[in-house]
């Protein structure tokens, strides 16, 4: 995988056992840069609150330890290990900032290879949204 960067625009190119995806470089959750996370098969870890997702499906398969919100609205408590008592919710400002940040939905880009070139569809307004990104 790597990242592919157009203006303001990170996205995130990826080759999963089910194919070629590209989807901002974002984690769905805080924003963290997905592509310096670990790739298994269509399986992403975030490097930051160590969540995983699913880039076959867009669906989270682990939830971030900081809890939260997941993109349904649904309330999702701290992480704890299961041996463990989880600790009380934290009250400070802070703490309700993460309570109430919620997972986004992942956002992908549509692509092509063509003549061994991987092409990336960027939602730019104007004249030509299809750049060449990377050599397949
Ligand atoms: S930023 Fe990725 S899990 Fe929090």
């Amino acid at each position: 995988m790597t990242r592919v960067s157009r203006g303001d625009l990170d996205v995130l190119l990826a080759h999963t056992s089910q194919g070629l995806v590209a989807t901002e470089d974002r984690c769905p959750h805080m924003s963290a840069p997905l592509s310096v996370g670990r790739l298994d098969g269509c399986l992403i870890d975030c490097p930051l609150h160590i969540a995983r997702f699913d880039l076959c499906t867009g669906e989270p398969v682990i939830l971030p330890t900081t809890g939260g919100l997941d993109a349904d609205g649904d309330y999702h408590p701290i992480w704890a290990p299961p041996t463990s008592t989880p600790k009380p919710e934290p009250t400070d400002l802070k703490a309700q900032a993460r309570a109430a940040t919620r997972i986004r939905r992942m956002r992908y880009l549509p692509l092509r290879v063509r003549d061994g070139t991987i092409e990336i569809a960027f939602p730019q307004p104007g004249a030509g949204d299809q750049r060449r990104v990377a050599e397949a």
